[in-house]
């Protein structure tokens, strides 16, 4: 979490000065953000942005949760039980604190309208643009594989994702920030060539949470697919059993440096996002009680922190009717405002002949 751009330090500046109109006039804001449903939910996901998206709504923000079940093709090693999958990201959120009533959660598949904008705008990026995308170029490069179309268009394709529903704030970590920038990008033009009078989209703004990204208990970057991060509803003995086997160093005194003690350095960051504390001074607390000690108080803090969450989330999970109710609601909802879009984006580009 140290080692910050230029670019990145700029945006978590402006995401104070958001964060303050926010909670000054909630109701001005439309929040868009999503997951892809590659799996379980992890404590990555709710500390860095659930419990934040969770946050926002109850402060009055309209908010809404996409789950990108098309974007999980771009991920060749995800699994393929996307029915339970999805069902279950649907649960975790419920679980987190989602309110459907006040939130609306959807898929991609169930909104054809929001798909189809991705034609117009891929007009609107050129080939050297979508190769330039530093996320698209480290996940292929994760994959081994050059990029597919898919994933070359990602960009592409969450622009139509914020953009469908004119969002205007949308809370990521920081290795989502090129993304948001194409959507800006894709924005800007889209209102220039058409919609020069008055703009038909919001150019969406990044808010970045304080903890914008968490690395997995191995210290690589947290993710579903490698399963180095807690999910949601892990019990609280596997929990306690993968932060046991997380590794550490050989240095019995337990000190916050991110260079010379990265795995040290990592648990504590975790702790420190799970307690709101400080890794510092968290490392001078627990000094020559070592690693031992280290990662009793994070198994701990976290089986603390998630309690209600899972217990809230085991009942849920059973229930598969109300999860795809509340999905249906959700879709339901979206198609409404991907329609409407879309009808705009067909008058401003002149197709507006026959069957409307
Ligand atoms: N790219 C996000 C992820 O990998 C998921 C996502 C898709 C998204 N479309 C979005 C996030 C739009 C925010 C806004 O998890």
């Amino acid at each position: 979490m140290s080692h910050r751009t230029p670019p990145q330090q700029a945006a978590l500046d402006r995401s104070a000065a958001l964060e303050q109109q926010v909670q000054a006039a909630p109701r001005t804001f439309r929040v868009l953000t999503g997951d892809r449903p590659t799996g379980p939910l992890h404590i990555g996901h709710y500390l860095g942005t659930l419990a934040n998206r969770v946050r926002l709504q109850n402060l009055g923000v309209e908010v809404i949760v996409l789950i990108a079940d098309y974007q999980v093709m771009t991920d060749q090693r995800a699994s393929q039980q996307l029915p339970a999958t999805v069902r279950g990201v649907v649960a975790d959120y419920l679980a987190a604190g989602i309110d459907p009533n006040r939130s609306t959660i959807f898929t991609h598949s169930a909104v054809p309208a929001l798909n189809e904008l991705v034609l117009p705008f891929l007009s609107l990026v050129s080939d050297a643009e979508l190769h330039r995308n530093p996320t698209v170029k480290a996940e292929a490069e994760a994959t081994g594989r050059p990029p597919t179309g898919l994933m070359l268009t990602y960009p592409v394709h969450q622009a139509a994702d914020i953009l469908f529903c004119h969002a205007n704030l949308v809370p990521v970590g920081l290795d989502q920030l090129p993304h948001l920038e194409a959507t800006r990008l894709i924005a800007r033009r889209f209102n220039e060539r058409y919609a020069s009078r008055s703009p038909l989209f919001p150019e969406p703004d990044a808010l970045l949470t304080a903890t914008p990204m968490l690395a997995g208990l191995d210290g690589k970057k947290m993710s579903k697919t490698r399963g180095n991060g807690i999910a949601l509803h892990a019990t609280e003995d596997h929990t306690a059993a993968m932060i046991r086997r997380a590794p550490t160093d050989s240095e019995r005194c337990i000190t916050y440096d991110p260079i010379a003690r990265p795995a040290v350095a990592n648990l504590l960051d975790l702790l420190a996002a799970a307690s709101g504390a400080n890794p510092q001074q968290l490392a001078d607390e627990i000094g020559n009680r070592g690693a031992g000690h280290l990662k009793k108080m994070l198994t701990e803090t976290i089986n603390e922190l998630l309690r209600p969450v899972r217990r809230r989330r085991a009942d849920l999970a059973e229930d598969t009717c109300y999860l795809d109710s509340v999905l249906d609601t959700g879709n339901t909802r979206a198609r409404r405002l991907a329609d409407s879009t879309l009808t705009k984006v067909h008058d401003l580009l002149g197709m507006t002949y026959a069957n409307r």
